[in-house]
Formats: structure tokens, C-alpha cells, sequence
């Protein structure tokens, strides 16, 4: 694909050459990120960062990437101080904002709506979560991260095992990873679930038909054998029509030391996309496992930053550019990474 202008909507738009332009691109970020190096190759750049819906993560580290690769962030978080709380629609918002801009990113908890925007926006946007439906720089960054941890204990992405657990239904960062590995062979999918949060039929079917395998189950402990990464979620609360609905399956399903211990094999990569829900009626990954060498759910937020400059760099034009106007930083860094 030719990133240079482009939205990024949907993991569908990849192919896996693109994807390894990407991981290519965020391994070139490593210095910048790591804060050994500085550039301004996005000087003079702005970046609208609209959220419309709760985020830290995602909000934060495209704000960072952004102003890692020298641009600055206008932002905007809440629809009651934004004027779609006037009725104002999405047309016009992405026509004004688009002037304002030169890339947007957008979450928005309807599906579709990423989309939407995108047709009347004059600059590129990416996509940061349309309600359930897909939110592909998550899916890049966590294959990003199964593919460094998986090399880590000299495996790899074809022919992977990976289990998926928890709320699969609304979950969008699963319905966009796993739609991403359709890219990838020969994998087996181990999709753990309460029966009513079950992968939406359409993408388990396009997996079973692009050759990979998949297990549905509700035996989390069966389940967990044999794997190479597990996934956890989290019930996500707010797609419920009530709080008191999504308290059914909370907790249902929760790894813990001594579950990981007895069930996974040993080096099972631990990922999360965050926030976990940590209020004892849930805690589906639990704090005895912070220490754990096979929780990558730190790493995958660093890898973040990697994967979201080299996003725009590449939708920018400037992924040639960014060491021309580098240099060494002069602060303190500290030894974080
Ligand atoms: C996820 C999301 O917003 O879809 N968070 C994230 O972006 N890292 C997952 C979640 O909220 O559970």
C-alpha cells in the first residue's frame, strides 16, 4: 500500500509486506523513543488527537509519538466540550478539523463513525477504536510485540498457537489482531469465552477458512495448555446496556501466578491490550504476575510509541527523513528502557 496520505481504518487494509514496513519503520524509532536521540522531522506539524470516548494509552503515546518525531498535539477528549455536544456532525467537524491539522487520530464509540469522518476529513486519519469494531494501530503494535517476544524464545508468528480470553465479543483489539494474522499462516486460535462473549462468527469463519485453526472453549485451564502467547481482556463494561450485565462474566476468567504456573507452558508470553481491570470482583491478570519475565503488558505499551511513529511517519512522507535532523539529547534519561 502507499502510506503516504492514507487513513489507516481498518487492519484490512494491510498486507504483509505493509506490515513489515511498519515493523521496519518502528525499529528505526528505537533511539528517538528511547530518548538518545531527538529530530524534528514532523516540525511544524499538527496532529489533531480527538477522543470521544475514555482512553490513557492510546491518547497519550500517539500524542507522544507525535512530539517524539518533533510535532505538537491539539486535543480533544470529552464530546461535552466539544461541539458535537452542540449537534454539530461529524461531516463538519472533520472538514474544520482537518484544516486545523495535519493527520487526526479518532476514537469514537460508534462503529463505523472512524470512517465516516474520514470521507469529509482533508488529511489523513487513523482509526483509535470505533466502538467494538476494529482499532488497527493496536492490533500493529501487539503483533509487533508477539512477533519481538516470539523471537525472543526462538519462535515466530507463522504457526503460532494463541489464546485469546475474555470478552471477545466487544473486544476490539482482538476482532482486529486476529483479522491482522489472517495475514499470517497456520496458526491455532484458542478463543476462551463465556458463551455469550463469544469472537463474532464472521471472523472466526473468515480464520477457519484462511486455513488457521480454531478452538472455542469455556475450560480456561484446558485451554491455557499450549500456547505460545496468551491474550487477555477485559469485560468491556461499557458496550453493556447495564453494569449490572456485564457483573455476570467479571472475574469469570482471571490468570494469576500459580494458574499460570500449574496450566501454561513455561515462556507463555503474557499480553493485555490495558487497562486491566483490577477491582477484586474482576481481575482478570493478576499483580502476582508484575514481576513475571513473561509479562510483556509493559513492553506492548513501550512498543506502542514504535509502531505509532512509524504510523506517521510513513503516512507523513518522513520515514527517510527522520535521522537527517537528528541529535543527541542533553537531558537526563535515566534507565526506564
Ligand atoms: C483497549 C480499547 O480501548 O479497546 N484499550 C486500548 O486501547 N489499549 C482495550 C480496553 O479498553 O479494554
Amino acid at each position: 500500500m502507499d502510506f503516504r496520505g492514507a487513513h489507516i481504518l481498518s487492519v484490512k487494509q494491510f498486507e504483509r509486506t505493509d506490515v513489515d514496513r511498519v515493523f521496519q519503520v518502528a525499529d528505526a524509532m528505537v533511539p528517538y523513543a528511547h530518548r538518545q536521540r531527538a529530530t524534528r522531522a514532523l516540525e511544524g506539524a499538527i496532529l489533531g488527537n480527538m477522543f470521544f470516548e475514555p482512553s490513557t494509552r492510546t491518547r497519550v503515546s500517539f500524542g507522544c509519538a507525535f512530539n517524539l518525531l518533533g510535532g505538537q498535539v491539539r486535543e480533544t477528549t470529552d464530546v461535552k466540550t466539544s461541539s458535537i455536544s452542540k449537534g454539530e456532525s461529524l461531516y463538519d467537524t472533520a472538514r474544520v478539523i482537518s484544516g486545523y491539522s495535519d493527520v487526526i487520530v479518532m476514537r469514537h464509540p460508534q462503529t463505523g463513525s472512524v470512517a465516516e469522518f474520514a470521507k469529509a476529513s482533508r488529511v489523513p486519519v487513523i482509526n483509535g477504536g470505533d466502538g467494538p469494531n476494529e482499532h488497527p494501530s493496536q492490533a500493529l503494535l501487539d503483533l509487533y510485540t508477539i512477533k519481538k517476544e516470539l523471537q525472543s524464545n526462538d519462535g515466530q508468528i507463522d504457526g503460532m498457537h494463541i489464546a485469546m480470553i475474555g470478552d471477545l465479543k466487544h473486544g476490539r483489539t482482538v476482532h482486529s489482531l486476529s483479522q491482522l494474522l489472517l495475514l499470517y499462516n497456520n496458526i491455532t486460535f484458542t478463543l476462551i469465552t463465556p458463551a455469550e462473549l463469544r469472537m463474532p462468527e464472521a471472523i472466526v469463519s473468515e480464520l477457519k477458512q484462511a486455513g488457521h485453526t480454531v478452538i472455542e472453549t469455556e475450560d480456561m485451564e484446558a485451554g491455557l495448555n499450549d500456547n505460545d502467547t496468551i491474550y487477555l481482556t477485559r469485560i468491556q463494561e461499557e458496550r453493556f446496556t447495564t453494569k449490572l450485565e456485564a457483573d455476570i462474566y467479571r472475574g469469570r476468567f482471571r490468570l494469576n501466578q500459580s494458574i499460570y504456573t500449574r496450566y501454561c507452558q513455561p515462556n507463555t508470553v503474557i499480553m493485555h491490550p490495558l487497562p486491566r481491570d483490577s477491582r477484586a470482583e474482576a481481575n482478570e491478570l493478576d499483580n502476582d504476575l508484575n514481576q513475571h519475565p513473561s509479562l510483556a503488558i509493559f513492553r506492548q505499551t513501550d512498543n506502542g510509541v514504535l509502531v505509532r511513529m512509524a504510523l506517521f511517519a510513513l503516512i507523513l512522507g518522513v520515514a527517510e527523513k527522520v535521522d537527517d535532523s537528528a541529535r543527541d539529547v542533553g537531558w537526563y534519561t535515566g534507565g526506564r528502557f
